[in-house]
């Protein structure tokens, strides 16, 4: 199964960035070096099983864009599974993106109607005032400029997790079991009385699913003795992403001194979390809050697992 990604956005607004921090684990520190997309960059990146990701990141500059508005135009904006449009949220030229960006939701609208629209508001550490001020200004005028589609908008950033909060949101959207998968994990995550497990896709390290109660699960207190008594406010609500970006920047690290990175055991005073293979293209983190459970009893609960997740 094949799920067409195009990333477009002005020239300079970090399409390349992200794609690189996110698909080939280079740092954010290494993105200054990137020269300009020439046309289009089309990558293959199997995410999942079957599920492959054929990510198009179009160059933002002018004549390019022409010309996928014009003579590209049905190579474009057919098949695609989700667009990611990208603004830099300190650009000059807000009218010139918005004009792109409106043609490009025609075109889109007119080859693949059923495609998913995510805007990205890109190097949100840039911005000066209130950051939260200036989005949802912005969330505001992208969904004006977007009149009836449906659209989900990003602050983010190449220097903390919100990119992968958004880019975990986007697969998201892109998995077809994702919904059969948290079903799965909250079993196993009650079997290993554990608190929460989440699982990972390998590559990337962006969250597939997790086994986290809905917010009004995590409201009702349930016996005692249940994982589900955890209180799920006391957990940060970044977890995820915090997560996603520490491991990556850890398999960095590891990869500078030739080291591959295979798995993560944390006994911390008041929890323990074990990262393990799951799969062949997934990783998942098993996160207990119970002393008397050992390590090796987990680790021992995802062998088992494998089987039914592979
Ligand atoms: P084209 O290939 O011309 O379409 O540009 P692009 O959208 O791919 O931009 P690219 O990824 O090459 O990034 C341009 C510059 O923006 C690079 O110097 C990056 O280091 C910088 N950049 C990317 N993301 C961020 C971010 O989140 N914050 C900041 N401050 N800079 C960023």
């Amino acid at each position: 199964m094949k799920k067409k990604v195009l990333l477009m956005g002005a020239s300079g607004s970090g399409k390349t960035s992200m794609r690189s921090l996110i698909f080939s684990n280079n740092p954010a520190s290494s993105t200054a070096r990137l020269g300009a997309t020439i046309d289009v960059e089309q990558n293959h990146v199997r995410f999942l099983g079957d599920l492959i990701l054929n990510l198009w990141d179009c160059g933002g500059q002018d004549a390019f864009m022409d010309s996928y508005l014009t003579t590209q135009r049905s190579t474009i904006f057919q098949h695609v599974g989700v667009m990611i449009y990208v603004f830099d949220a300190e650009t000059r030229e807000i009218n010139k993106d918005l004009e792109y960006y409106r043609d490009c939701l025609d075109g889109l609208t007119q080859c693949s109607p059923d495609a998913a629209v995510f805007l990205l508001v890109h190097k949100m550490d840039l911005v000066q005032e209130p950051k939260s001020t200036m989005f949802d200004k912005k969330r505001e005028e992208l969904q004006k400029a977007s009149g009836d589609v449906a659209i989900t908008v990003f602050g983010t950033s190449i220097y903390d997790e919100s990119l992968y909060r958004a880019w975990s949101s986007i697969v998201h959207t892109l998995i077809p079991n994702a919904a059969v998968l948290s079903r799965h994990l909250t079993k196993f995550a009650d079997g290993c009385s554990a608190t929460e497990v989440i699982l990972f896709e390998r590559t990337t390290f962006l969250v597939i699913a997790t086994s986290s109660p809905s917010t009004s699960d995590a409201n009702s207190s349930s016996s005692p003795d249940s994982s589900s008594a955890y209180d799920f406010h006391q957990m940060n609500p970044k977890r995820y992403e915090r997560t996603s970006e520490l491991i990556k920047a850890f398999k960095w690290s590891c990869s500078r001194v030739r080291e591959e990175f295979h798995a993560l055991e944390m006994d911390m005073y008041d929890f323990t979390a074990v990262l393990d293979e799951m799969t062949r293209n997934t990783y998942v983190m098993v996160v207990v809050h119970d002393p008397t459970i050992e390590t090796a009893a987990i680790k021992l609960n995802i062998r088992m697992a494998r089987k039914k997740f592979e």
